[in-house]
Protein backbone atom coordinates (compact mmCIF):
# COMPACT_ATOMS: atom_id res chain seq x y z
CA UNK A 1 0.00 0.00 0.00
CA UNK A 2 1.27 3.78 -1.12
CA UNK A 3 0.33 6.76 0.31
CA UNK A 4 -0.21 9.01 -2.88
CA UNK A 5 -0.58 12.61 -3.47
CA UNK A 6 -4.59 13.52 -3.28
CA UNK A 7 -6.05 13.48 -6.65
CA UNK A 8 -9.50 14.45 -7.32
CA UNK A 9 -11.34 11.85 -8.29
CA UNK A 10 -14.65 11.01 -10.98
CA UNK A 11 -15.72 8.19 -9.13
CA UNK A 12 -16.13 7.73 -5.26
CA UNK A 13 -17.78 4.90 -3.10
CA UNK A 14 -18.53 6.49 0.46
CA UNK A 15 -19.06 3.85 3.24
CA UNK A 16 -18.64 3.73 6.92
CA UNK A 17 -15.52 1.58 6.79
CA UNK A 18 -12.35 1.57 3.99
CA UNK A 19 -12.24 -1.66 2.22
CA UNK A 20 -9.76 -2.27 4.99
CA UNK A 21 -9.50 -2.42 8.93
CA UNK A 22 -6.19 -0.93 10.07
CA UNK A 23 -5.38 -3.87 13.18
CA UNK A 24 -3.18 -2.93 16.09
CA UNK A 25 -1.25 -6.10 16.69
CA UNK A 26 0.01 -6.98 20.69
CA UNK A 27 3.74 -6.16 19.68
CA UNK A 28 3.00 -2.33 18.79
CA UNK A 29 2.98 -3.04 14.81
CA UNK A 30 0.11 -2.69 12.52
CA UNK A 31 -1.64 -3.74 9.31
CA UNK A 32 -4.20 -4.11 6.88
CA UNK A 33 -6.49 -6.40 6.86
CA UNK A 34 -10.15 -6.89 4.66
CA UNK A 35 -13.01 -5.58 7.00
CA UNK A 36 -15.52 -7.57 7.56
CA UNK A 37 -19.26 -7.35 6.00
CA UNK A 38 -21.22 -7.97 2.91
CA UNK A 39 -20.77 -4.53 1.80
CA UNK A 40 -17.12 -4.77 1.36
CA UNK A 41 -17.42 -8.21 0.05
CA UNK A 42 -19.32 -6.72 -2.90
CA UNK A 43 -18.34 -3.43 -3.64
CA UNK A 44 -14.29 -3.93 -3.42
CA UNK A 45 -14.03 -6.05 -6.42
CA UNK A 46 -16.06 -4.20 -8.85
CA UNK A 47 -14.41 -0.81 -7.27
CA UNK A 48 -11.22 -2.58 -7.73
CA UNK A 49 -11.77 -3.66 -11.69
CA UNK A 50 -12.46 0.30 -12.28
CA UNK A 51 -10.19 2.46 -10.48
CA UNK A 52 -12.12 4.99 -8.36
CA UNK A 53 -11.83 6.41 -4.50
CA UNK A 54 -13.68 5.45 -1.60
CA UNK A 55 -14.26 7.87 1.53
CA UNK A 56 -14.30 5.63 4.56
CA UNK A 57 -13.28 5.36 8.54
CA UNK A 58 -10.02 3.15 9.02
CA UNK A 59 -11.83 0.55 11.56
CA UNK A 60 -10.08 1.99 14.45
CA UNK A 61 -10.57 5.56 16.92
CA UNK A 62 -8.22 8.11 17.03
CA UNK A 63 -5.84 7.69 14.02
CA UNK A 64 -4.72 9.91 11.46
CA UNK A 65 -4.22 8.41 8.06
CA UNK A 66 -3.26 10.28 5.11
CA UNK A 67 -4.39 9.08 1.91
CA UNK A 68 -3.25 6.00 0.10
CA UNK A 69 -3.59 3.73 -3.04
CA UNK A 70 -4.60 0.06 -2.47
CA UNK A 71 -4.68 -2.32 -5.61
CA UNK A 72 -5.66 0.47 -7.45
CA UNK A 73 -8.12 2.14 -5.28
CA UNK A 74 -7.41 5.34 -3.11
CA UNK A 75 -8.26 5.03 -0.03
CA UNK A 76 -9.37 8.67 2.00
CA UNK A 77 -9.56 7.97 5.76
CA UNK A 78 -12.26 10.22 7.58
CA UNK A 79 -10.73 10.25 11.10
CA UNK A 80 -13.18 8.95 14.40
CA UNK A 81 -12.81 9.94 18.21
CA UNK A 82 -13.49 6.89 20.80
CA UNK A 83 -16.51 9.12 21.33
CA UNK A 84 -17.41 9.36 18.44
CA UNK A 85 -16.92 5.34 17.63
CA UNK A 86 -18.95 4.78 20.65
CA UNK A 87 -22.10 7.59 19.74
CA UNK A 88 -21.93 7.21 16.18
CA UNK A 89 -21.46 3.62 15.42
CA UNK A 90 -21.91 1.36 18.11
CA UNK A 91 -24.76 3.95 19.13
CA UNK A 92 -27.15 5.43 16.48
CA UNK A 93 -26.00 3.35 13.67
CA UNK A 94 -25.91 0.09 15.63
CA UNK A 95 -27.87 0.46 18.89
CA UNK A 96 -30.66 2.77 17.02
CA UNK A 97 -31.20 2.43 13.08
CA UNK A 98 -29.88 -1.61 12.88
CA UNK A 99 -32.03 -3.06 15.28
CA UNK A 100 -35.13 -0.36 13.83
CA UNK A 101 -34.53 -1.40 10.14
CA UNK A 102 -33.78 -5.02 11.39
CA UNK A 103 -38.10 -5.38 12.19
CA UNK A 104 -37.26 -4.09 15.60
CA UNK A 105 -36.05 -8.10 16.46
CA UNK A 106 -34.08 -6.31 19.43
CA UNK A 107 -35.57 -2.81 20.75
CA UNK A 108 -33.91 0.23 19.27
CA UNK A 109 -32.91 3.06 21.90
CA UNK A 110 -32.90 6.65 21.17
CA UNK A 111 -30.29 8.61 22.63
CA UNK A 112 -30.23 12.73 21.36
CA UNK A 113 -26.55 12.35 22.23
CA UNK A 114 -26.30 9.34 19.70
CA UNK A 115 -27.98 11.25 17.05
CA UNK A 116 -26.11 14.72 17.70
CA UNK A 117 -22.72 12.18 16.83
CA UNK A 118 -24.23 11.01 13.78
CA UNK A 119 -25.03 14.42 12.34
CA UNK A 120 -21.44 15.48 13.05
CA UNK A 121 -20.12 12.34 11.92
CA UNK A 122 -22.47 12.44 8.61
CA UNK A 123 -21.24 16.19 8.25
CA UNK A 124 -17.11 15.40 8.09
CA UNK A 125 -18.23 12.02 5.56
CA UNK A 126 -19.82 15.07 3.09
CA UNK A 127 -16.74 17.21 4.02
CA UNK A 128 -14.10 14.92 2.73
CA UNK A 129 -16.00 13.71 -0.08
CA UNK A 130 -16.75 17.54 -1.08
CA UNK A 131 -13.04 17.73 -0.91
CA UNK A 132 -12.32 14.67 -2.83
CA UNK A 133 -14.62 14.82 -5.74
CA UNK A 134 -13.70 16.25 -9.46
CA UNK A 135 -15.77 18.55 -11.23
CA UNK A 136 -19.06 16.57 -12.28
CA UNK A 137 -17.86 13.69 -10.54
CA UNK A 138 -20.28 10.79 -9.82
CA UNK A 139 -20.26 9.85 -6.01
CA UNK A 140 -22.14 6.94 -4.59
CA UNK A 141 -22.77 6.99 -1.20
CA UNK A 142 -23.66 3.31 1.11
CA UNK A 143 -25.60 2.35 4.03
CA UNK A 144 -27.38 3.35 7.11
CA UNK A 145 -24.49 5.04 8.69
CA UNK A 146 -24.69 7.86 5.99
CA UNK A 147 -27.89 9.00 5.09
CA UNK A 148 -27.41 12.63 6.08
CA UNK A 149 -24.40 12.29 3.30
CA UNK A 150 -26.62 13.17 0.38
CA UNK A 151 -28.13 15.91 0.94
CA UNK A 152 -25.07 17.44 2.89
CA UNK A 153 -23.09 16.74 -0.24
CA UNK A 154 -25.24 18.64 -2.58
CA UNK A 155 -25.28 21.58 -0.14
CA UNK A 156 -21.37 21.69 -0.78
CA UNK A 157 -21.07 20.46 -4.26
CA UNK A 158 -24.30 20.85 -6.35
CA UNK A 159 -22.05 19.95 -9.35
CA UNK A 160 -21.52 16.17 -8.38
CA UNK A 161 -24.17 13.33 -9.50
CA UNK A 162 -25.28 11.30 -6.36
CA UNK A 163 -26.52 8.15 -5.76
CA UNK A 164 -27.50 6.46 -2.06
CA UNK A 165 -27.99 2.58 -1.98
CA UNK A 166 -29.17 1.18 1.51
CA UNK A 167 -27.66 -2.71 2.23
CA UNK A 168 -29.94 -3.49 4.86
CA UNK A 169 -33.89 -3.37 5.14
CA UNK A 170 -35.80 -0.37 4.72
CA UNK A 171 -38.67 -0.68 7.60
CA UNK A 172 -42.28 -0.85 7.57
CA UNK A 173 -43.63 2.84 7.90
CA UNK A 174 -45.38 1.91 11.26
CA UNK A 175 -41.78 1.23 12.54
CA UNK A 176 -39.97 3.99 11.06
CA UNK A 177 -42.25 6.26 12.15
CA UNK A 178 -40.70 5.55 15.98
CA UNK A 179 -37.84 7.47 15.26
CA UNK A 180 -37.70 10.65 16.53
CA UNK A 181 -35.52 11.79 13.74
CA UNK A 182 -37.43 10.30 10.55
CA UNK A 183 -37.98 13.83 8.99
CA UNK A 184 -34.41 14.28 9.29
CA UNK A 185 -33.11 10.87 7.50
CA UNK A 186 -35.56 11.26 4.80
CA UNK A 187 -34.79 14.88 3.61
CA UNK A 188 -31.27 13.17 4.28
CA UNK A 189 -31.82 10.63 1.73
CA UNK A 190 -33.82 13.08 -0.77
CA UNK A 191 -30.65 15.02 -1.68
CA UNK A 192 -29.63 11.94 -3.75
CA UNK A 193 -30.70 11.59 -7.41
CA UNK A 194 -30.90 8.08 -6.79
CA UNK A 195 -31.79 6.13 -3.57
CA UNK A 196 -31.97 2.64 -4.27
CA UNK A 197 -32.83 -0.47 -1.74
CA UNK A 198 -32.99 -4.32 -2.46
CA UNK A 199 -36.78 -5.07 -2.80
CA UNK A 200 -39.03 -2.97 -4.43
CA UNK A 201 -41.31 -3.17 -0.55
CA UNK A 202 -38.39 -1.18 1.13
CA UNK A 203 -38.88 1.55 -2.00
CA UNK A 204 -42.29 1.65 -1.42
CA UNK A 205 -42.02 2.12 2.12
CA UNK A 206 -39.99 5.26 1.28
CA UNK A 207 -42.03 6.85 -1.28
CA UNK A 208 -44.84 6.54 1.27
CA UNK A 209 -42.87 8.16 4.16
CA UNK A 210 -41.59 10.93 1.42
CA UNK A 211 -45.48 12.16 1.15
CA UNK A 212 -46.36 11.53 4.70
CA UNK A 213 -43.58 13.17 6.38
CA UNK A 214 -42.66 15.80 3.90
CA UNK A 215 -45.67 16.63 2.05
CA UNK A 216 -44.44 16.07 -1.27
CA UNK A 217 -45.67 14.29 -4.00
CA UNK A 218 -44.48 10.95 -5.31
CA UNK A 219 -45.08 8.73 -7.79
CA UNK A 220 -47.38 6.24 -7.29
CA UNK A 221 -47.15 3.07 -9.36
CA UNK A 222 -45.37 -0.47 -8.13
CA UNK A 223 -41.55 -0.35 -8.61
CA UNK A 224 -40.29 -2.77 -10.09
CA UNK A 225 -36.50 -4.88 -9.76
CA UNK A 226 -34.40 -2.62 -11.76
CA UNK A 227 -37.01 -1.27 -13.85
CA UNK A 228 -39.86 1.05 -13.20
CA UNK A 229 -38.54 3.46 -10.53
CA UNK A 230 -40.12 5.57 -8.42
CA UNK A 231 -40.00 9.19 -8.52
CA UNK A 232 -40.08 12.04 -5.87
CA UNK A 233 -40.31 15.58 -6.94
CA UNK A 234 -38.17 17.47 -4.56
CA UNK A 235 -38.16 21.26 -5.41
CA UNK A 236 -36.29 21.93 -8.99
CA UNK A 237 -35.28 17.85 -9.01
CA UNK A 238 -36.43 14.43 -9.31
CA UNK A 239 -35.06 11.92 -7.06
CA UNK A 240 -35.49 8.35 -8.47
CA UNK A 241 -36.23 5.69 -5.86
CA UNK A 242 -35.45 1.99 -6.93
CA UNK A 243 -34.92 -1.49 -6.31
CA UNK A 244 -31.41 -3.13 -7.14
CA UNK A 245 -30.80 -6.64 -5.60
CA UNK A 246 -27.34 -6.54 -4.62
CA UNK A 247 -24.91 -9.44 -5.58
CA UNK A 248 -21.31 -11.14 -5.26
CA UNK A 249 -18.36 -11.99 -7.74
CA UNK A 250 -19.77 -15.14 -8.80
CA UNK A 251 -17.44 -15.57 -10.96
CA UNK A 252 -14.67 -15.36 -8.97
CA UNK A 253 -15.62 -17.64 -6.61
CA UNK A 254 -16.63 -19.86 -9.02
CA UNK A 255 -12.80 -19.97 -10.05
CA UNK A 256 -11.94 -20.14 -6.80
CA UNK A 257 -13.94 -23.55 -6.00
CA UNK A 258 -12.53 -24.84 -9.08
CA UNK A 259 -8.91 -24.37 -7.49
CA UNK A 260 -7.02 -28.32 -6.92
CA UNK A 261 -5.82 -26.91 -3.43
CA UNK A 262 -9.38 -25.58 -2.65
CA UNK A 263 -10.96 -28.48 -3.17
CA UNK A 264 -8.01 -30.66 -1.19
CA UNK A 265 -8.79 -28.02 1.35
CA UNK A 266 -12.22 -28.99 1.31
CA UNK A 267 -11.43 -32.84 1.67
CA UNK A 268 -9.27 -31.88 4.20
CA UNK A 269 -11.98 -30.31 6.38
CA UNK A 270 -14.00 -33.05 6.19
CA UNK A 271 -10.96 -35.43 7.30
CA UNK A 272 -10.48 -33.28 10.40
CA UNK A 273 -14.22 -33.34 11.42
CA UNK A 274 -14.01 -37.12 11.53
CA UNK A 275 -15.61 -37.84 8.03
CA UNK A 276 -19.13 -37.60 9.06
CA UNK A 277 -22.35 -38.21 6.87
CA UNK A 278 -23.37 -35.11 6.67
CA UNK A 279 -21.68 -31.69 7.41
CA UNK A 280 -24.10 -28.99 7.51
CA UNK A 281 -22.78 -25.31 7.75
CA UNK A 282 -23.57 -21.64 8.97
CA UNK A 283 -21.39 -19.11 8.60
CA UNK A 284 -22.05 -15.07 9.52
CA UNK A 285 -20.92 -12.36 11.60
CA UNK A 286 -22.12 -12.51 15.06
CA UNK A 287 -25.74 -10.95 14.53
CA UNK A 288 -28.33 -11.18 16.33
CA UNK A 289 -30.54 -11.22 12.98
CA UNK A 290 -29.19 -13.85 11.63
CA UNK A 291 -31.01 -16.59 13.53
CA UNK A 292 -27.78 -18.83 14.80
CA UNK A 293 -29.95 -19.72 17.84
CA UNK A 294 -32.76 -20.30 15.86
CA UNK A 295 -30.55 -23.42 13.80
CA UNK A 296 -28.67 -24.29 16.80
CA UNK A 297 -32.21 -24.48 18.96
CA UNK A 298 -33.27 -26.87 15.58
CA UNK A 299 -30.10 -29.13 15.76
CA UNK A 300 -30.55 -29.74 19.92
CA UNK A 301 -34.45 -30.75 19.37
CA UNK A 302 -33.47 -32.91 16.42
CA UNK A 303 -30.36 -34.60 18.11
CA UNK A 304 -33.06 -34.70 21.42
CA UNK A 305 -35.75 -36.27 19.17
CA UNK A 306 -33.06 -39.00 17.79
CA UNK A 307 -34.05 -37.14 14.05
CA UNK A 308 -30.42 -37.13 13.37
CA UNK A 309 -27.82 -38.93 15.06
CA UNK A 310 -24.53 -37.24 16.28
CA UNK A 311 -21.76 -39.60 14.59
CA UNK A 312 -23.60 -39.00 11.26
CA UNK A 313 -24.01 -35.07 11.08
CA UNK A 314 -21.92 -32.63 12.43
CA UNK A 315 -22.71 -28.89 12.22
CA UNK A 316 -19.49 -25.74 11.84
CA UNK A 317 -20.52 -22.07 12.96
CA UNK A 318 -18.22 -19.70 11.52
CA UNK A 319 -18.88 -16.47 13.37
CA UNK A 320 -17.22 -13.72 12.34
CA UNK A 321 -16.69 -11.12 15.99
CA UNK A 322 -18.87 -8.35 14.96
CA UNK A 323 -19.54 -5.05 17.22
CA UNK A 324 -18.54 -6.82 20.23
CA UNK A 325 -18.63 -3.58 22.33
CA UNK A 326 -22.40 -3.00 21.68
CA UNK A 327 -24.96 -4.39 24.60
CA UNK A 328 -27.47 -6.54 22.19
CA UNK A 329 -23.98 -8.14 20.82
CA UNK A 330 -22.40 -8.92 24.18
CA UNK A 331 -25.22 -10.30 25.22
CA UNK A 332 -26.28 -12.73 22.13
CA UNK A 333 -22.78 -14.26 22.01
CA UNK A 334 -23.43 -15.40 25.54
CA UNK A 335 -26.65 -16.83 24.33
CA UNK A 336 -25.03 -18.56 21.24
CA UNK A 337 -22.01 -19.88 23.56
CA UNK A 338 -24.25 -21.36 26.25
CA UNK A 339 -26.40 -23.21 23.52
CA UNK A 340 -23.37 -24.41 21.51
CA UNK A 341 -21.85 -25.81 24.74
CA UNK A 342 -25.23 -27.68 25.85
CA UNK A 343 -25.68 -29.20 22.49
CA UNK A 344 -22.14 -30.39 23.08
CA UNK A 345 -22.06 -31.43 26.84
CA UNK A 346 -25.48 -33.57 25.66
CA UNK A 347 -24.64 -34.90 22.28
CA UNK A 348 -20.94 -34.58 22.04
CA UNK A 349 -18.39 -37.20 22.62
CA UNK A 350 -14.01 -36.88 23.45
CA UNK A 351 -13.10 -35.78 20.09
CA UNK A 352 -16.02 -35.09 18.58
CA UNK A 353 -18.34 -32.40 19.51
CA UNK A 354 -22.16 -32.56 17.43
CA UNK A 355 -21.16 -28.46 17.27
CA UNK A 356 -17.76 -27.00 16.03
CA UNK A 357 -17.91 -23.31 16.80
CA UNK A 358 -15.38 -20.68 15.85
CA UNK A 359 -15.43 -17.20 16.85
CA UNK A 360 -13.37 -16.52 13.99
CA UNK A 361 -12.91 -14.56 10.12
CA UNK A 362 -11.56 -17.45 7.58
CA UNK A 363 -9.49 -16.32 4.39
CA UNK A 364 -11.54 -16.26 1.37
CA UNK A 365 -9.80 -19.50 -0.05
CA UNK A 366 -10.57 -21.13 3.27
CA UNK A 367 -14.18 -20.17 3.35
CA UNK A 368 -14.78 -21.47 -0.16
CA UNK A 369 -12.96 -24.75 1.22
CA UNK A 370 -15.76 -24.68 4.00
CA UNK A 371 -18.65 -24.23 1.56
CA UNK A 372 -17.45 -27.02 -1.08
CA UNK A 373 -17.70 -29.06 2.24
CA UNK A 374 -20.58 -28.38 3.38
CA UNK A 375 -24.05 -30.90 2.55
CA UNK A 376 -26.08 -28.51 3.58
CA UNK A 377 -25.79 -24.76 3.93
CA UNK A 378 -27.74 -23.10 6.55
CA UNK A 379 -28.74 -19.61 6.73
CA UNK A 380 -31.68 -18.26 9.06
CA UNK A 381 -31.75 -14.58 9.56
CA UNK A 382 -34.85 -13.33 11.27
CA UNK A 383 -34.47 -10.58 8.92
CA UNK A 384 -31.64 -9.81 6.40
CA UNK A 385 -31.92 -7.20 3.58
CA UNK A 386 -30.07 -9.41 1.26
CA UNK A 387 -27.40 -11.91 2.40
CA UNK A 388 -24.66 -12.66 0.19
CA UNK A 389 -23.06 -15.95 1.98
CA UNK A 390 -26.14 -17.99 0.66
CA UNK A 391 -24.76 -16.31 -2.48
CA UNK A 392 -21.74 -17.55 -2.40
CA UNK A 393 -22.57 -20.49 -1.28
CA UNK A 394 -24.13 -21.54 -4.07
CA UNK A 395 -21.47 -20.22 -6.60
CA UNK A 396 -19.02 -22.28 -5.39
CA UNK A 397 -20.94 -25.36 -6.15
CA UNK A 398 -20.25 -26.37 -9.81
CA UNK A 399 -20.39 -30.16 -8.46
CA UNK A 400 -24.18 -29.18 -8.28
CA UNK A 401 -23.75 -31.19 -4.97
CA UNK A 402 -25.47 -29.36 -1.55
CA UNK A 403 -28.66 -28.19 -0.10
CA UNK A 404 -29.39 -24.44 0.61
CA UNK A 405 -31.61 -24.33 3.74
CA UNK A 406 -32.54 -20.48 3.52
CA UNK A 407 -35.13 -18.31 5.69
CA UNK A 408 -37.83 -16.01 3.80
CA UNK A 409 -37.02 -13.43 5.77
CA UNK A 410 -33.38 -12.90 3.90
CA UNK A 411 -33.80 -10.38 0.63
CA UNK A 412 -32.29 -13.36 -1.08
CA UNK A 413 -34.93 -15.68 -0.79
CA UNK A 414 -37.02 -13.34 -3.40
CA UNK A 415 -34.32 -14.96 -5.89
CA UNK A 416 -33.39 -18.37 -4.44
CA UNK A 417 -36.76 -19.82 -4.54
CA UNK A 418 -35.07 -23.35 -5.11
CA UNK A 419 -33.64 -23.13 -2.07
CA UNK A 420 -35.48 -24.78 1.10
CA UNK A 421 -36.95 -21.64 2.24
CA UNK A 422 -38.04 -21.83 5.80
CA UNK A 423 -40.08 -19.43 7.83
CA UNK A 424 -37.12 -18.92 11.22
CA UNK A 425 -39.81 -18.18 13.63
CA UNK A 426 -41.62 -21.56 12.84
CA UNK A 427 -38.83 -23.83 14.83
CA UNK A 428 -40.60 -27.62 13.60
CA UNK A 429 -40.59 -25.99 9.64
CA UNK A 430 -36.76 -25.56 10.17
CA UNK A 431 -36.54 -28.92 11.41
CA UNK A 432 -38.40 -30.44 8.70
CA UNK A 433 -36.72 -28.29 6.17
CA UNK A 434 -33.27 -29.23 7.94
CA UNK A 435 -34.13 -32.87 7.42
CA UNK A 436 -35.24 -32.47 3.95
CA UNK A 437 -31.83 -30.57 3.36
CA UNK A 438 -30.13 -33.78 4.40
CA UNK A 439 -32.32 -36.52 3.01
CA UNK A 440 -32.44 -34.79 -0.48
CA UNK A 441 -33.10 -37.56 -3.28
CA UNK A 442 -29.37 -36.60 -5.27
CA UNK A 443 -31.03 -35.93 -8.80
CA UNK A 444 -33.89 -33.17 -6.74
CA UNK A 445 -30.58 -31.68 -5.56
CA UNK A 446 -28.58 -31.08 -8.42
CA UNK A 447 -32.01 -29.68 -9.91
CA UNK A 448 -32.36 -27.26 -7.25
CA UNK A 449 -28.73 -26.16 -7.35
CA UNK A 450 -28.73 -26.09 -10.97
CA UNK A 451 -31.48 -23.56 -10.85
CA UNK A 452 -30.11 -21.40 -8.15
CA UNK A 453 -26.59 -21.31 -10.01
CA UNK A 454 -28.22 -19.86 -12.61
CA UNK A 455 -29.54 -17.09 -10.71
CA UNK A 456 -26.56 -16.04 -8.97
CA UNK A 457 -24.25 -16.79 -11.77
CA UNK A 458 -26.07 -14.48 -14.47
CA UNK A 459 -27.34 -12.18 -11.83
CA UNK A 460 -23.39 -10.49 -10.26
CA UNK A 461 -22.43 -7.78 -8.17
CA UNK A 462 -21.05 -6.25 -11.93
CA UNK A 463 -24.93 -6.32 -12.71
CA UNK A 464 -25.87 -4.95 -9.84
CA UNK A 465 -23.39 -2.45 -9.71
CA UNK A 466 -24.02 -1.32 -13.76
CA UNK A 467 -27.68 -1.47 -13.46
CA UNK A 468 -27.79 0.91 -10.27
CA UNK A 469 -25.13 3.67 -12.33
CA UNK A 470 -27.54 2.98 -15.38
CA UNK A 471 -30.02 4.07 -13.12
CA UNK A 472 -28.11 7.29 -11.99
CA UNK A 473 -27.57 8.21 -15.14
CA UNK A 474 -23.23 7.28 -14.95
CA UNK A 475 -22.86 6.04 -18.08
CA UNK A 476 -18.88 6.55 -18.27
CA UNK A 477 -18.83 4.09 -15.27
CA UNK A 478 -21.47 1.53 -15.90
CA UNK A 479 -19.23 0.94 -19.26
CA UNK A 480 -16.05 1.04 -17.83
P1 LIG B 1 -23.60 -8.79 6.51
O1 LIG B 1 -23.34 -7.77 5.47
O2 LIG B 1 -24.75 -8.48 7.39
O3 LIG B 1 -22.39 -9.16 7.31
P2 LIG B 1 -23.78 -10.79 4.33
O4 LIG B 1 -24.19 -12.22 4.33
O5 LIG B 1 -24.46 -9.98 3.30
O6 LIG B 1 -24.04 -10.19 5.79
O7 LIG B 1 -22.23 -10.68 4.09
C1 LIG B 1 -21.31 -11.26 4.97
C2 LIG B 1 -19.96 -11.35 4.29
O8 LIG B 1 -18.97 -11.67 5.28
C3 LIG B 1 -19.91 -12.47 3.26
O9 LIG B 1 -19.08 -12.07 2.19
C4 LIG B 1 -19.28 -13.64 4.03
O10 LIG B 1 -18.57 -14.56 3.24
C5 LIG B 1 -18.36 -12.92 4.99
N1 LIG B 1 -18.22 -13.70 6.25
C6 LIG B 1 -19.15 -13.89 7.20
N2 LIG B 1 -18.67 -14.64 8.20
C7 LIG B 1 -17.41 -14.95 7.87
C8 LIG B 1 -16.36 -15.69 8.52
N3 LIG B 1 -16.51 -16.28 9.72
N4 LIG B 1 -15.16 -15.75 7.89
C9 LIG B 1 -14.98 -15.14 6.69
N5 LIG B 1 -15.92 -14.43 6.05
C10 LIG B 1 -17.12 -14.32 6.63
O1 LIG C 1 -24.70 -4.05 5.33
C1 LIG C 1 -24.50 -4.31 6.63
C2 LIG C 1 -23.22 -3.76 7.26
O2 LIG C 1 -23.45 -2.94 8.32
C3 LIG C 1 -22.30 -3.00 6.36
O3 LIG C 1 -22.53 -1.61 6.32
C4 LIG C 1 -20.99 -3.35 6.93
O4 LIG C 1 -20.00 -3.44 5.96
C5 LIG C 1 -21.18 -4.75 7.50
O5 LIG C 1 -22.52 -4.87 7.77
C6 LIG C 1 -20.30 -5.04 8.70
O6 LIG C 1 -20.67 -4.28 9.82
P1 LIG C 1 -19.66 -3.37 10.63
O7 LIG C 1 -19.05 -2.42 9.66
O8 LIG C 1 -20.49 -2.71 11.67
O9 LIG C 1 -18.62 -4.30 11.19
Amino acid sequence: MASSPVSKADFIVVANRLPVDLERLDDGTERWKRSPGGLVSALEPFLRSRSGAWVGWPGVPDVEVEPFEDTGVHLHPVPLSAKEVADYYEGFSNGTLWPLYHDVVAPPVYHRHWWEAYVRVNRRFADATAEAAAPGATVWIQDYQLQLVPAMLRERRPDVRIGFFLHIPFPPVELFQQLPWRTEIIRGLLGADLVGFHRPGGAQNFLWLARRLLGLEPSRGAVGVRTRPGVVPNGDRMVRVGAFPISIDSAGLDALAHDPDVQKRAQEIRNELGNPKKIMLGVDRLDYTKGIDVRLHALGEMLAEGRIDPEDVIMVQLATPSRERVEHYQQMRDDIEGLVGRINGQFGKIGHPAVHYLHQSVDRKELVAYFCAADVMVVTPVRDGMNLVCKEYVATRHDLGGALVLSEFAGAAAELTSAFLVNPHDLDGVKNALQAALDVDPAEGRRRMRALRRQVLTHDVDRWARSFLEALGAQEMHNA
